[in-house]
């Protein structure tokens, strides 16, 4: 997998004089339809959320407020990518190592996944994650 497949989507947003309203509908704005929405928040200062992979999740990941960095990787290539809009979904297919850094004070992230949890999918090791990537 290549983080070229990992894409900013812009989500459909209706905009009107009592706010926005921001949708993602499954198999529509996304190539997946979420099974598990889980969300990060009071995230501390300096700390980092993510460090691993999944060998068949794929999410959605969306700053619904503030700002935080995701690092995507897909063991030959890097790429940072900024949330900080909840009109954008980052898409991350299966087999990309991220990390999630320099939350900002009022973050909250919110990602769709496409399967329930399941903890035989996390790669937490930095070093197999490239040997499996490299022998796909
Ligand atoms: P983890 O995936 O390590 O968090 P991060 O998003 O920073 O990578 O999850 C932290 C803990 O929460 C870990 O013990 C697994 C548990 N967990 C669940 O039980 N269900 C879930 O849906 C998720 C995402 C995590």
């Amino acid at each position: 997998m290549s983080i070229d497949k990992c894409t900013l989507v812009e989500l459909q947003t209706i905009a009107d004089t009592r706010g926005n309203l921001t949708i993602v509908e499954g198999g529509r704005h996304i190539p997946f339809e979420p099974r598990r929405v889980y969300y990060l928040y009071g995230v501390p200062e300096g700390r980092d959320r993510g460090g691993h992979s999944h060998r068949e999740l794929q999410q959605l990941i969306i700053a619904v407020s503030g700002s935080f960095d995701v690092v995507i990787d897909d063991g030959q290539s890097k790429k940072v990518v900024r949330l900080d809009d909840p009109r954008y979904g980052l898409y991350i297919c299966p087999m990309i190592w991220r990390e999630l850094k320099s939350f900002s004070e009022n973050a909250v992230c919110v990602v769709l996944a496409s399967l329930h949890y399941d903890e035989d999918d996390y790669c937490r090791d930095y070093e197999a994650f490239v040997d499996a990537s490299s022998s796909q």
